[in-house]
């Protein structure tokens, strides 16, 4: 196991890269040579990722390479893949690699073999979703399942319902997922909304079966069910045959009533918002099937090896997460955008929030001294060309520096025309047009060149020099989701690694679900919980109470 975390501000390297921030930097107009472009055009797995158009050379490049030498990086990666105990404030292992280990690898954590185990779990998970598939599993009044409704939120929800939707084009016609996750009953009343009790299987995601958003659902689902099944259905074998679940407390699946043999496991050492690819992905398993999972299982392992093994010049994580924090911690941006030119990639960007967030917001290092330099960009975004409309122009012309990922597919999910265009090759000008437009953007001369009037050359002017990064791939496939994915996971635990950080816990969630349950009966009308409450509480909980007639 690595020692304590190092201060990175106590570094050579990062004394070295606060005098390059500090000096003059050239413009992206100089520095976009053809030798640039191809040394900064790197292969991973099936992604092409070009970094020539973000704001850096062979000197920043050298000094953040140095500061990852000098955090002991390579180190912390060692003993994540290995197992160790990374994850310092919760005393775990951190091994969603080993979720897409081929089976047959192995690798003994905590002394004894995770991969036979991982495999096992899988295997159950596919021959489930196989019988979902093929009809064997039925109702409890025999009739054939078709729509599958995972209850979960968080990182029980957010990566199967982002690869549910990126896969469209492989699930199985006639059987459909839906995702219930918020406790706003607004969401599963919608989600509910048509649906044949007869012909809904439920499956309740939660990793510690202790999330409370996660149990009222599973209950309210279950009083559904119950009262929509035809009259004499036995409770107990309509539970049986319409719940399952996914979890690490099999015990407390059990008292929730749902059977042991319905059950599919995984540990402790999976991060909740690392696991869509452990049996939390079992409705994506259903609806898509186990050999697309399986390839999708496989993307995430080639880009495991990628990082693990890829010299450190040409590692695509790596050199991404060092430029998040060459942005952050030195030029001075507070926020991330990912910009998928891929309508079926249009939850990626929520899904990455909470991964990138949730890990890297923390103030702390994991030895709990306070950072003195910020951490955890805002990770924010949505498809292109939705975002052009909406928030490019800040992007492109605001005060902020805004460093921004691009993702784009040669080939289209769907080939379509409108009489005379190929429309993706269309789409695909729009997302050249715009890395291109913020790297090079127009001076004050080449607007004047177009004629525009002098008192308009200013609002026209585009200052450029503004970072991206292209992420391309011949198709989106399951095994290129992996891969991207898997991507997101090491960029996240680059950056952690430099910051000194626990990117695997999440204290920062457990206050406000604390006070959440302290402040029910207030809502509910306890006058004397209402009263403890501060000023601002009593008078909004005043106004719920007059507004909703309690
Ligand atoms: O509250 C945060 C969190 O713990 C996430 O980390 C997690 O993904 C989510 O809640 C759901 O947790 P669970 O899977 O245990 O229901």
């Amino acid at each position: 196991m690595s020692t304590g975390p190092v201060d990175p501000t106590t570094t050579t390297a990062w004394t070295r890269l606060a005098g390059l921030a500090a000096a003059p930097r050239p413009d992206l107009r100089s520095t976009l040579t053809p030798a640039w472009v191809e040394q900064q055009t790197l292969v991973a797995a099936d992604l092409h990722v070009d970094l020539s158009k973000n704001l850096f050379d062979d000197e920043v490049e050298a000094a953040l390479l140095a500061l990852a030498e000098e955090v002991d990086l390579h180190g912390r990666r060692r003993a994540m893949f290995a197992g160790e105990h990374i994850n310092v404030t919760e005393d775990r292992a951190v091994l969603h690699t080993a979720l897409r280990l081929p089976a047959g690898a192995s690798l003994v954590v905590d002394g004894h073999d995770v991969v036979p185990e991982v495999h096992d779990v899988l295997a159950r998970a596919y021959d489930f979703a196989e019988r979902v598939r093929s009809g064997d599993w039925t109702g409890a009044t025999g009739r054939r399942i078709a729509t599958v409704v995972n209850i979960g939120i968080g990182g029980s929800d957010l990566g199967p319902v982002m690869a549910y939707e990126a896969l469209e084009p492989y699930r199985q016609e006639g059987l459909s997922c839906r995702f219930i996750s918020n406790i706003d009953p607004t969401d599963a009343g919608q989600e509910l909304k048509g649906l044949d009790p007869e012909t809904t299987l439920f499956i309740v995601s939660s990793k510690t079966f202790g999330t409370l958003e996660t149990l009222t659902n599973a209950r309210l689902c279950k009083a559904w069910l119950l009262e929509r099944l035809p009259a004499g259905t036995d409770p107990s074998a309509a539970v049986a045959q319409h719940f399952v679940a996914v979890s690490t407390a099999l015990d407390k699946v059990a008292d929730f009533g749902i059977d042991p043999d319905n059950a599919f496991g995984f540990w402790d050492w999976v991060g909740g918002r690392y696991s869509m690819d452990s049996a939390i992905g079992l409705s994506l398993m259903v609806a898509v099937g186990p050999e697309r999972f399986t390839e999708m299982l496989a993307g995430f392992h080639a880009m495991d090896e990628h990082f693990r093994t890829a010299p450190d010049t040409a590692n695509v994580p790596l050199k991404m997460g060092l430029l998040n924090v060459w942005y952050t911690n030195f030029l001075g941006a507070h926020t991330h955008a990912v910009l998928p030119y891929a309508q079926f990639l249009h939850r990626f960007p929520a899904y990455l929030q909470q991964l990138t967030m949730e890990s890297n917001g923390k103030g702390v290092r994991w030895d709990g001294e306070a950072v003195g330099y910020d951490t955890g960009e805002v990770f924010w975004g949505e498809p292109g060309t939705n975002g052009q409309h909406a928030f490019y122009q800040l992007i492109h012309q605001g005060t902020r520096l805004v460093p921004a990922d691009f993702i784009a597919f040669a080939r289209p999910s769907y080939a379509l025309t409108d009489g005379d265009t190929d429309v993706h090759e269309l789409f695909l000008a729009n997302f050249l047009a715009q890395t291109k437009a913020l790297a090079f953007g127009r001076t004050a001369d080449e607007v004047r060149a177009e004629g525009v009037a002098e008192d308009l050359v200013s609002a026209r002017t585009f200052p450029g020099n503004r970072p991206t990064t292209s992420i391309m791939a011949p198709e989106l496939t399951p095994g290129v989701l992996g891969q991207l994915v898997a991507l997101y996971e090491h960029i996240t635990f680059v950056e952690g690694a430099v910051w000194g950080i626990d990117s695997f816990d999440q204290w920062g969630v457990e206050l406000g679900k604390q006070l959440a349950q302290e402040l029910r009966p207030a809502v509910a009308g306890d006058a004397e919980v209402a009263a403890e409450q501060d000023p601002s509480t009593q008078s909004l909980i005043r106004y719920y109470q007059e507004n909703r007639g309690r």
